[in-house]
């Protein structure tokens, strides 16, 4: 399984933020944007990765991630130049994709908790993957209808009347058939290739499977100021109380077995003295001896 992070966009609902840095690099209380998406691929056993970005972002990007071997990884970088819509991610990936299948996770998007997206990584064979989370403000999103036998039976992108509460959330995953209808998509009212309009075609040839995520799931979207804010004050909070970190790549590289004891830890010893550090080695580090002593 391949997977591509999409830090595209201009950001401008975060103007006067993303003058200088774009949306995805901007902090989420202690860390970059996109390590939280970054660390849910690694959580799904992605090594793979290729990062899409506007031409003037990519350089900060290569800069924070590097050819992802510090963590085990194989990052890539492709240039998205126009915000052409979600889809358009997978013509721009076409060649890192090549014939296998793809995860596709929006730069934005902040998830924790559970194990469903491992679940689905794990046991996808074919077809589509996506989500449904249960929200306040339907009509932002993608919008998802369920039968009463809980089948998804239609998929709207911001509808003015939403038909359920049931977002879809920035994570899918696609077999290789993406490829072919990406490029047999037409550009939408907006002028964008729509991820939607991908979710609509598996489901009418019958092939689309929607997970509906607990409630104990936290699916954050940090695209304006004040979720953003909220974001943030939600990494605080869970980082605070439980003494463990969310979105930390090193972390779920170590654990995925992408990294060695020895590798971890000598990254951590290059890092400034900093609470980062002392969270790597003094918390993982240490624990991870403990259980092998
Ligand atoms: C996009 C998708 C939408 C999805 C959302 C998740 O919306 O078009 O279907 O529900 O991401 O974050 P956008 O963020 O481009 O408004």
């Amino acid at each position: 399984m391949k997977g591509i992070i999409l830090a595209g966009g201009a950001g401008s609902r975060l103007f006067p933020l993303t003058l200088v840095a774009s949306k995805q690099l901007q902090p989420v209380y202690d860390k970059p944007m996109v390590y939280y998406p970054l660390t849910t691929l690694i959580e799904g056993g992605i090594r793979e990765i290729c990062l899409i970005s506007t031409p003037q972002d990519l350089p900060r990007f290569r800069q924070l991630l590097g050819d992802g071997t510090q963590w085990g990884l194989v990052i890539e970088y492709r240039e998205q130049p126009k915000p052409e819509g979600i889809a358009q991610a997978f013509l721009i990936a076409e060649s890192f994709i090549g014939a296998d299948p793809v995860t596709l996770i929006l730069g934005d998007n902040v998830f924790y908790g559970g194990d469903s997206f491992q679940r689905a990584f794990a046991e996808f064979k074919s077809g589509a993957t996506i989500f449904g989370y249960h929200v306040n403000d339907p009509e932002r999103y993608g919008v998802v209808e369920f039968d009463a036998h809980g089948q998804a039976i239609s998929i709207e992108e911001k509808p003015r009347q939403p038909k359920s509460n049931y977002a879809v959330p920035g994570l899918y995953i696609f077999d290789n058939q993406v490829l072919e209808i990406t490029r047999n998509l037409k550009p939408s009212a907006r002028g964008e290739l729509e991820i939607t309009d991908v979710n609509v075609e598996y489901l009418r040839r019958g092939q689309l499977r929607v997970h509906r995520l607990s409630r104990g799931f936290a699916w954050l979207d940090a695209g304006t100021s004040s979720s953003l804010h909220e974001a943030s004050a939600y990494v605080q909070t869970i980082e605070k109380r439980q003494g463990i970190k969310i979105g930390c790549p090193e972390e779920a590289a170590f654990h995925r077995g992408f990294l060695t004891l020895a590798a971890l830890e000598a990254l951590a010893q290059r890092m400034p003295r900093c609470e980062y550090r002392d969270y790597l080695l003094n918390e993982v580090v240490a624990e991870a001896r403990r259980l092998s002593a």
